[in-house]
């Protein structure tokens, strides 16, 4: 098992360039699914989901090839003997899992799937995906944890209105309406920078979609859809992560290769804190923290794109610890994200919780622990902390960070951090 071993209490410094997106990887890899072509992803990141990710696509037919970070997803592999069924030992090995439905049933006429493992962040139903589904004429039963899929017809375009801009649900509705027969209007749809990514891998296979980043998607059902060379956006919240680190650590820092407009609602917030920041060209982020952060005023409540992202509370919460005063959190999207709690206390900083609210009292100093990531944002979380801290820290149980942080070590070792897994 790994570890992250970390001497805390440098200032970062220095100009990392940023990794593609894991939450445009997936949903695309599985969206490719559907291509008759040939389908060639840069920028991809290498992470342990998109691996799990590509393991399920080889199973179901298609071949995955890696070059760097460039994914190379070709016709069926193995002469016609496409599956459509995800069996558990893969559906567990990634949470993400239920975006293959709308790809497998897109392809066939009837799947069966396993529900993905139990999720770190509390429950994660998936009704939103089912309904949205049935609507499309699939009929859907969910028997001994298999979700079984027969389509008796065909499936067909529909008005969805979601309860709630679920990113998952818009996004298998999307992958499930782009071969289906007629119109497909999604409500209420997700409008963050990974459904637009979506939208434009899906665009240069042919699909027909409007609307994506706006509340109302349209998409007009195609025969087929062709392969294409596709360029996976950067990835904003690894991109908040090195922000926040540095802007705790009071240094400087480059990010390159990033989308400034995805990043702003997180910007914002740095901003408050007394950071100076720049965006001279449109994918460079210039940062210098000043030499305490200030607490924000304003509550920071999560909300769904354009507002602050769930993924980056933890991040910015860590960041905060030894900030000048009180702020206060509302978790908004999901019923147990914070779990990181307890270890930034261990590592000495001052927070209390109450349901879904967490107020954060920085105090002058962190100091080194050791403590467990216990999910992919917390771990993030811890090490910030620790780098912010006086002395050494083991974060153990770092499969969740390698779940979405490529080489994270080796990002930090850049920016001057004394930081190295064992
Ligand atoms: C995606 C992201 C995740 C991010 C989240 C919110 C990926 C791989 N993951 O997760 O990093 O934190 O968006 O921005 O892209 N819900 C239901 N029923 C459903 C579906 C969702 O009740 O059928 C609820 C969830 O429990 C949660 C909320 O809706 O409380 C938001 O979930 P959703 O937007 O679907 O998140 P994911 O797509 O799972």
């Amino acid at each position: 098992m790994q570890s992250l071993i970390v001497s805390g209490g440098k200032k970062l410094q220095g100009e990392v360039p940023l990794q593609g997106a894991k939450n445009s990887a997936l949903p695309i890899m599985a969206a490719a699914y559907l291509c008759e072509g040939e389908c060639i992803l840069h920028n991809c990141p290498k992470l342990t989901d998109i691996y799990a990710a590509s393991r399920i696509l080889n199973y179901i037919g298609k071949k995955c090839c890696f070059s760097g970070n460039t994914v190379i997803i070709s016709r069926e592999n193995c002469g016609g003997s496409c599956r459509n069924c995800i069996p558990e030992n893969y559906t567990q090995e990634m949470r993400s899992s239920i975006i293959f439905l709308g790809a497998l049933l897109g392809k066939h006429k009837s799947c069966v799937m396993s529900y993905p493992g139990g999720c770190e962040l509390g429950p994660r139903p998936i009704d939103m995906h089912l309904t949205g589904l049935r609507k499309m004429g699939v009929d859907i039963r969910e028997e001994h944890g298999h979700i079984i899929c027969n389509v008796p017809k065909c499936i067909h375009g529909a008005k969805i209105s979601l309860n709630f801009p679920s990113v998952g649900t818009t996004e298998n509705i999307m992958i499930a309406a782009v071969l289906a027969e007629g119109e497909t209007i999604i409500n209420n749809a997700a409008r963050e920078p990974e459904i637009c990514d979506l939208a434009d891998f899906l665009r240069s296979c042919g699909a027909k979609i409007k609307g994506d980043g706006e509340s109302r998607i349209i998409i007009q059902g195609v025969e087929k859809l062709c392969g294409c060379e596709y360029t996976i956006m950067p990835d904003r919240i690894a991109g908040a992560t090195y922000l926040a680190a540095v802007a705790g650590t009071g240094g400087e820092i480059v990010l390159q290769n990033a989308c400034i407009s995805h990043i702003e609602p997180f910007l914002s917030y740095l901003e408050q804190t007394g950071c100076s920041i720049y965006t001279p060209d449109n994918d460079k982020i210039f940062l210098r923290s000043g030499a305490k952060l200030k607490a924000i005023k304003n509550c920071v409540r999560t909300m769904p794109h354009p507002g602050f992202p769930t993924d980056a509370q933890a991040i910015l919460m860590a960041a905060l610890a030894k900030s000048d005063g009180v702020t206060v959190f509302e978790e908004n999207i999901f019923g147990c994200r914070y779990r990181h709690i307890d270890a930034l206390m261990k590592l000495g900083a001052d927070i209390r919780t109450s349901g879904k609210t967490a107020v954060i009292n920085g105090v002058p100093q962190l100091y080194g622990a050791t403590v467990e990531a216990t999910d992919l944002r917390s771990g993030a979380a811890m090490v910030i902390a620790a780098l912010m801290a006086e002395g050494d820290s083991e974060i153990t149980e770092i499969c969740h960070i390698d779940r979405g942080y490529e080489d994270i070590e080796f990002y930090f070792q850049k920016l001057g951090a004394d930081i190295k897994r064992v």
